[in-house]
């Protein structure tokens, strides 16, 4: 067993209440109930169940490092657990991201998102959880980037002396299943190009130039799991925060634009991003807007203190106020692009029938 503490945050949608809007608590009681066995028998040391939109979210703390089979078959068996409440209930899309029967070894690649990183407690250790629904991973790579690398967003980058030198970004590439390291500020340019197609090029962990880790994203896309649509693939993020890395405020500041994402309606829709509180993580205007809440925690020998729901602040209002005005702008469009997805990019299509049907009717010109 390694000193340092390993955190997983690992999602499914195993059930939405009603339709895909929100939970039902029975969902994160049975969570509960599974993670505090965990916790008195081990391997947790401690752990959080909360969710955004349909999404059940276990935060975990633990020390068997990232990728451990144990935590992310306990996690696996807590969504099956949950999954047959959600069917019990005639919950809607019951088990929808247990894309298999059976767990081999890992989650990734088997629906839930994941996103973990091990690290040295420090002396204190706050940490911000944030988690969307109705967006997918691409969502991260605006924010990360204004936290990270942005000196207008984040005075660390200028006045803070370890900040100062900046950070690398690890990017993985969806298509290729590659993986790239940027550093910043030299590389900004470089990647820039790369991860404004969110789509594509996804940043999944930033570190400081001395290495230590300070921020991790899950990166599934459900849809290319599947080679089909499943559903969404709602992503998380875990930020490290204070003393040389990012303050929880400049952490924060980034969704105060609520920038544009792909996801909301049947996933094939670009909506704002909304930063909510807790209390307003239910998305049903036409299934959203998408939208994200921040989960705060102190850690303190491996147990988390919290969460402090960050996002609720009427220094948000004015985000929340654009991104309805933004929400009423792109629904204007209605079936037209850009608020409708193009078209190799949508997750519900009825084009090929279509073709098929007007085949014959089409001239050459
Ligand atoms: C988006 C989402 C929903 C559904 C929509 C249709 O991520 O989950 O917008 O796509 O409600 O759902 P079905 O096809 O299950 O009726
Ligand atoms: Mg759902
Ligand atoms: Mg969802």
């Amino acid at each position: 067993m390694s000193e340092k503490i390993t955190l997983s945050v690992i999602k499914a949608d195993v059930g939405g209440y009603v339709g895909h809007s929100s939970i039902h608590p029975n969902l994160m009681d049975v969570a509960r109930e599974k993670l505090s066995r965990a916790k008195e028998k081990g391997p947790l040391i401690d752990f959080h169940v909360t969710s955004v939109g349909d999404d059940l979210e276990l935060i975990m703390i633990h020390r068997k490092g990232v990728d451990s089979e144990e935590i992310h078959r306990l996690a696996w068996d807590t969504f099956v657990a949950a999954t047959g409440e959600a069917k019990r209930l005639k919950l809607y899309g019951a088990g929808q991201d247990l894309l298999s029967d059976a767990f081999s070894g890992n989650v990734k690649g088997m629906g839930p998102g994941v996103a973990e990183m091990e690290f040295m407690e420090r002396k204190s250790e706050p940490v911000i959880v944030f988690m969307a629904d109705k967006t997918s991973p691409g969502a991260w790579n605006l924010p990360l980037y204004k936290i990270f690398a942005d000196p207008f967003n984040t005075a660390g980058l200028v006045i803070d002396p370890v900040m100062h030198r900046g950070f690398r970004f690890e990017i993985l590439d969806v298509m290729e299943h590659k993986s790239l390291t940027l550093s910043c500020p030299e590389e900004l340019y470089d990647l820039l190009m790369f991860i404004g197609a969110k789509g594509r090029f996804l940043v999944r962990r930033v570190f400081r130039k001395d290495g230590e880790i300070s921020a991790a994203a899950s990166t599934q896309k459900l849809s290319l799991i599947a080679g089909r649509y499943v559903g969404k693939d709602d992503p998380v993020l875990i930020v490290r925060c204070q003393s040389g890395l990012p303050a929880v405020g400049e952490v924060l500041e980034p969704f105060t634009f609520p920038h544009v994402v792909e996801g909301w309606m049947r996933g094939s829709h670009r909506g704002p991003l909304m930063p909510v509180s807790f209390r307003d993580a239910n998305p049903s205007r036409f299934d959203g807007p998408p939208r994200v809440i921040a989960a705060g925690f102190q850690i303190a020998d491996g147990h988390l203190i919290g969460p402090r729901d960050l996002f609720d602040d009427p220094a948000f209002d004015r985000a929340r106020k654009i991104s309805n005005e933004v929400a009423d702008y792109l629904r204007a469009h209605g079936p037209f692009e850009p608020h409708r997805l193009g078209l190799d990019e949508l997750e519900y299509t009825t084009m090929p029938e279509i073709m098929k049907k007007l085949e014959d009717r089409f001239k050459r010109e």
